[in-house]
């Protein structure tokens, strides 16, 4: 099977078979990452721009180990050294960038559909690094990698996402690649950062971080969107570390074996306690190495590579 489209937006849009398709692929380019020379020439010749106009550790970084993996050539531009700052409009730094032939542009924005404008645009192939609090597609296809390598499987599993759901573009891509699963999604934080229509996407909406713990398999923590507007829908940061901090003690009530993920960065003692975000349970590191694997994958299906 190849891959279909030109470009990667979203996991809405993504078909079950689509998404199984991108986590077999990571499958060997998991292996080929563990290896002494961790470097294929599958991609050579090839030419990959990262253009992050937020801040990023795992994505930016991930992005341009998995092309080096593949013998991709890679550019990296920010929107701070970018001539963005002199006023040039996103759709004319695409095109310029296209004038110069590379084959894709992994593209991180605030603007919610940055990346869909530039699908339109350009030739190129697109990848969504992240738009503001719209999708974060890659993220959440390495997270559902993550869990079928740690629980053998996806479908029917029972996952608790908690924290700013409102401002996170993590859990609405979760939310819809999971869904594909019939995984069964408990969503939880203060009411104002539980969006109104969670309910009419499949997903069971509570407010008590206990109650939302019981019997699930995965627990993914969020951190608070400061940069959305987070921390003003809440009466004070300590107040939410209260109700809302995954502790060892919430442990018991989730299932035997339960994973507990987040996608990083992470504010210790505020949505997750130390001993949590370091404890047995944790596989948030596994997800950071997956996410080389899966970003493989998704380059070499995109420029034409069959699983
Ligand atoms: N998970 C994630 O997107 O991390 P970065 O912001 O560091 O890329």
């Amino acid at each position: 099977m190849s891959w279909p489209y030109k470009d990667l937006l979203g996991t809405r849009e993504l078909s079950k078979e689509e998404i199984l398709l991108i986590l077999h692929t990571a499958e060997s380019f998991k292996e080929i990452s563990r290896r002494d020379i961790k470097k294929v020439p599958t991609l050579r010749g090839k030419t990959i721009i990262t253009a992050f106009y937020e801040p990023s550790t795992r994505t930016r970084v991930s992005f341009e180990i998995a092309a080096k993996r593949l013998s991709a050539d890679t550019i990296s531009i920010s929107g701070t050294t970018s001539s963005a700052v002199k006023g040039e409009t996103l759709k004319d730094t695409g095109k310029n960038l296209e004038s110069m032939r590379p084959d894709v542009i992994v593209i991180r924005h605030s603007m919610p559909g940055a990346p869909h404008i530039l699908a339109k645009a350009l030739a190129s192939s697109i990848i969504n690094g992240g738009d503001g609090a719209h999708e974060h597609p890659t993220q959440a296809l390495l997270d559902l990698f993550t869990i079928r390598e740690k629980k053998g499987g996806l479908d029917g599993l029972k996952v608790a996402i908690v924290g700013d759901i409102a401002h996170s573009r993590v859990a609405r891509s979760n939310i819809f690649a999971m869904k594909k699963f019939d995984m069964d999604v408990t969503c939880c934080g203060p009411p104002t950062m539980i969006p109104p229509f969670l309910e009419d996407l499949g997903v069971n909406v509570e407010y008590k971080l206990d109650k939302a713990l019981a019997d699930k398999d995965v627990i993914m923590m969020l951190r608070i969107q400061k940069e959305r507007g987070g921390v003003s829908v809440i009466p004070s940061v300590k107040e939410y570390a209260m109700l809302y901090s995954l502790k060892e003690e919430h442990l018991q009530k989730a299932n035997n074996g339960v994973i507990i993920m987040h996608p990083g960065p992470m504010n210790r003692g505020i949505e997750i306690s130390d001993a949590v975000a370091d404890g047995p349970y944790s596989v948030i590191l596994d997800q950071v190495e997956n996410g080389v694997a899966v970003r493989m994958a998704i380059l070499f299906l995109l420029l034409g590579g069959e699983s």
